[in-house]
């Protein structure tokens, strides 16, 4: 048993994509109004916690990436005195708050950066940020050859106060995303400050947005890049990258740990660190800095054995490196969702640029049975899970947004050619009908696909075969099987299409085996717990899962 200061070692954490929950006021917008309302909903599902994405004030160039304000609430979203009021109902149901802090840029219009282009080159003000001087004639290139994340280069020149063009400043993402200078005391001691503000105000920990970022080479070397094809979210790779995974941001990291534990109950963390070489990820992962970091191994794979065979493989070493939990994703508001990703035909292993987007050919029922297997592959491997809203509904990735509503500035900054990730982020469908299917009483920000109505959550709710029930069980078995809150895992023998493993090291174990091949395969004897099919006969249907409770004597000759 882990008592409740570890409680985010196995904990199954549900992410509220806020803008898309639900939408309490009718403006067309989900907010912390409608989020309090649907509460009992997710205390239903049997989630431990909640990660609530950006809710800080913002003009949404980049869905509220771009805090103006890390002290307040957008007013689109609701008042701090609701964002309390959540904090305290989600205790009073057992539900853990997180939130998001976004360190490595902040928007354009937040007062530091206003302040900055006011007060000019050299001021103390352009040195929160990497305000600096071109290079060419006139400086009127850009400093370096750093590109854009989301398409472009990574820097804008400013017009100076007196009308002049003048010193460039650097975004590794949007343009209204300006960097921040993290070799700047007066950040650190900002974001400190920040962090005791949510802190006190009953914030039981923080997921940490671009967390391989913050640190910058102060001397803005050249990349030497070909061509901007940095992956969408900067997978840092090799040494000594002047932008990411530099040594810097641990001091960051322990600096805030300190501040984390020096609550009661501790606060914890979570990074998003895009990092694909374990032994640098460990350090992240150091006791004296994050306590998970999100394990996006699993996002890699299609429906492919080897691949999340592979994926867990990696993922699980890489947590053993620092003696930290695995923290489990398979979708969340940067991927396509997973129900399409499994309906494919070809696998796709890139899980950014335009073949992530490749859709040819797409059977959503069969992503979605499949995804109904993805579901118990996850939700019993050990350590904690983080399930993107919607996931529960089996929800499809919405293809056919007209381009005059997508509002992700990865679709405008590719000139179109990427469709961008607002087909993950489409509100939620949570009644057959109404003009946004339940979402709110006045539209959505979003188009819904009007097949969603089937797939709404008091629909879902009613029906003991839907993708909510599956989830509903699953998480309850989480909770009552003890073995699948322990550490142990153990590989079985089976034939390469099939994953097997086993939960537990002594009698009775929980046997897991996730069939990605054509065939029906046997299941060991035992009771089955939960399948994402039906299992006739003892036999696992194609492209199905399925928790079977093995005791010795029931288990099968050897
Ligand atoms: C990662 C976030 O998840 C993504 O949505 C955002 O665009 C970038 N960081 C930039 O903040």
């Amino acid at each position: 048993m882990t008592g409740p200061a570890d409680w985010w070692r196995h904990a199954v954490v549900y992410q509220v994509y806020l803008r898309s929950f639900a939408d309490g006021n009718g403006d067309g917008t989900g907010d912390l109004a409608g989020l309090r309302l649907r509460l009992p909903y997710l205390a239903d599902l049997g989630v431990d916690a909640l990660w609530v994405n950006p809710w800080y004030p913002s003009p949404l160039r980049d869905g509220g990436y771009d805090v103006a304000d890390y002290r307040s609430i957008d007013p689109r979203f609701g008042t701090l005195a609701q964002a309390q009021a959540l904090v305290a109902e989600a205790h009073a149901l057992g539900l853990r708050v997180l939130a998001d802090i976004v360190p490595n840029h902040t928007s354009d219009q937040h007062r530091w950066f206003q302040a900055a282009l006011a007060a000019g080159p050299g001021s103390a003000e352009r040195e929160r940020y990497w305000f600096v001087d071109g290079t060419g004639a006139g400086g009127d290139q850009p400093p370096n050859d750093w590109p854009s994340v989301f398409g472009g280069r990574a820097w804008t020149r400013v017009t100076e106060p007196d009308g002049r063009p003048g010193q460039w400043y650097l975004h590794l993402f949007d343009v209204s995303q300006p960097d921040l200078n993290w070799g700047n005391p007066e950040v650190i001691a900002e974001f400190e400050d920040v962090l005791r503000f949510w802190f006190d105000r009953g914030i039981d920990g923080f997921r940490i947005d671009v967390g391989h970022g913050l640190a910058k080479d102060p001397t803005l070397p050249d990349l030497g890049l070909s061509g901007g094809d940095e992956a969408l979210l900067g997978v840092a790779r090799g040494e000594n990258h002047p932008y990411w995974d530099r040594p810097e941001v641990h001091a960051v990291y322990r600096g805030w740990r300190s501040i984390g534990d020096g609550y009661d109950p501790p606060r914890v963390f979570v990074g998003e660190v895009w990092l694909d070489e374990p032994e640098r990820l460990a350090h992240y992962l150091r006791p004296d800095e994050l306590h998970t970091s999100f394990a996006f191994e699993l996002t890699d794979p299609d429906w492919d054995a080897e691949g999340f065979r592979t994926a867990i493989d990696a993922a699980m070493a890489a947590a053993r490196l620092a003696s930290a939990p695995v923290t489990w994703v398979l979708s969340n508001h940067d991927l396509p969702r997973h129900v399409s990703r499994y309906g494919r035909p070809a696998a796709v292993r890139k899980r950014f640029g335009a073949d992530a987007y490749d859709f040819t050919g797409l059977d959503v029922a069969l992503g979605r049975r499949r995804a109904r297997a993805a579901a118990l592959l996850s939700l019993a491997l050990p350590g904690g899970v983080y399930l993107y809203q919607g996931e529960e509904l089996g929800l499809e990735e919405v293809l056919d947004i007209p381009a005059e509503q997508r509002d992700d500035p990865l679709f405008t900054r590719s000139a179109g050619t990427l469709p961008g990730r607002d087909g993950c982020r489409v509100p939620l469908p949570w009644e057959p009908d109404g003009s946004s299917l339940g979402f709110g009483s006045n539209g959505a920000w979003l188009p819904q696909p009007r097949a969603w109505a089937g797939l709404a959550a008091s629909v879902q709710a009613g029906d003991p075969t839907s993708m909510l029930q599956l989830y509903r069980r699953a998480l309850a078995l989480r909770r009552s099987e003890p073995v699948l809150g322990s550490d142990s895992f153990t590989w079985r023998p089976s034939r390469p299409s099939v994953l097997h493993f086993a939960r537990g090291e002594v009698a009775p174990t929980v046997e897991v085996l996730v069939n990605l091949g054509a065939d029906p395969v046997h299941l060991p004897a035992g009771e089955v717990l939960l399948a994402s099919q039906d299992v006739r006969a003892g036999r696992l249907p194609a492209d199905a899962a399925a928790w079977v409770r093995v005791t010795p004597s029931l288990r099968s000759p050897p």
